[in-house]
């Protein structure tokens, strides 16, 4: 799928260029080598967006102005431009108006030990990790989110003016409202099509049939006019929008408990990778071949069973690309290629091939 990448002035590298193999690749380097960023550099190639932050401007490296990703991606040449003030998209060298055709090209899974967080980190992961997946899913999602998050900013502009302003408030009450709906209908349909996935990922993984229920726990009640509505007081003393999709949630629940408080560490995490299993699934399903999976420093931290388990319950067919600090934990050599991140004396970034 993803054949090469090249990247320019993105987190710590000032000018790289990498070739994938087409099942598997290997990258392997010390703590702050750049195995992440160039997993979340295939993520921002491929989805325009970073599986680990919601602005794309920290992603520019220090000193720099505009970052750029330019790779092959199922014999599509991708090219992305991002700078704080200006943004350039290419298909096949045309420039891209929209990004509908652009995202259409490609499905990612991003696995990496922070995963944790989907089940006992903050909410923002969470949101996160529901717009990474519903942008993937849905075609109008992205757009509906933009125009939702819009209106929140507007609406909290006029919010915090003094005087206050009622009227200019209610005017941005009614896009979000539209938008939120939307949001809120598009993320409570994606955690019931997970769910039964992720109760046989997890028993795949874990060897043990445990019921698991996702709870999608809205930022606002089924009727967000009135939320919105009631909110008024809290609004005008803490000057915001105190209800609305960007507090949404969800919690994982094993045997009935909320598994942030009542799960073990290890079934935390194994809970986690089955989210993302259940992600590369319901991909699969709805486009007919397997997402590129990017696994990011997750073998190494399993223990021996469920590193196993984890690597047979992955979709068999598609592309991998894998980081680690060592290979040592592998029992036979890896298929596929090899690379190994050092820094040169001048503390460039450079690619070693190992196999
Ligand atoms: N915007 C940026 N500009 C320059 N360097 C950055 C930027 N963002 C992160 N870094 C640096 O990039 C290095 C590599 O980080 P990371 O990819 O997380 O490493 P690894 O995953 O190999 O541990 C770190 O030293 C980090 O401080
Ligand atoms: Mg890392």
């Amino acid at each position: 799928m993803v054949s090469k990448l090249t990247v320019r002035d993105f987190r710590c590298f000032s000018n790289l260029e990498i070739e994938f193999h087409p099942e598997s690749t290997c990258i392997v380097g010390r703590n702050a080598s750049g195995k992440t960023s160039l997993l979340e550099a295939v993520a921002v190639l491929t989805r325009l967006q970073s599986p680990r932050t919601n602005s794309l401007v920290q992603l520019v490296r220090l000193g720099a102005k505009g970052l750029v990703t330019d790779g092959f991606v199922s014999d599509y040449h991708l090219q992305f431009y991002y700078s704080k003030s200006r943004r350039k998209l290419a298909l096949d060298a045309v420039e891209q108006k929209n990004a509908d055709s652009y995202l259409g090209i490609a499905r990612v899974v991003y696995f990496a030990n922070s995963d944790i967080d989907l089940i006992r980190g903050a909410g923002e992961a969470r949101r996160r990790f529901l717009d990474f997946v519903c942008s993937q899913l849905f075609k109008n999602y992205r757009e509906v989110l933009r125009s939702y998050e819009k209106a929140l900013y507007s609406r909290n502009r006029c919010l915090k003016m003094m005087p206050t302003r009622p009227r200019e408030v209610a005017a941005y009450s009614k896009p979000l409202l539209q938008f939120g709906h939307q949001l809120m209908a598009l993320r409570a349909f994606l955690l019931e099509r997970l769910e039964p996935y992720v109760v046989e990922a997890f028993a795949a993984v874990s060897d043990r049939n445990e019921t698991a229920t996702l709870r999608y726990r809205p930022g606002a009640t089924a009727d967000f006019e009135k939320a919105l509505r009631d909110s008024a007081e809290e609004e005008s003393r803490l000057r915001m929008t105190v209800v609305g999709p960007h507090r949404d949630d969800f919690q994982l629940f094993l045997y009935s408990q909320p598994a942030d408080l009542f799960a073990s560490e290890g079934q935390q995490r194994t809970a986690a990778i089955a989210i993302k299993l259940a992600q590369a699934k319901i991909l699969e399903l709805e486009f007919k071949k397997p997402p590129l999976l990017l696994l990011d420093d997750v073998f190494g931290e399993l223990d021996l069973v469920r590193r196993n388990r984890l690597f047979s319950a992955l979709p068999s067919r598609g592309q991998r690309l894998v980081t680690a600090t060592h290979l040592s934990w592998l029992e036979s050599s890896p298929a596929g290629k090899v690379y190994c991140i050092k820094e040169d004396p001048l503390g460039e970034r450079v690619l070693e091939t190992m196999s």
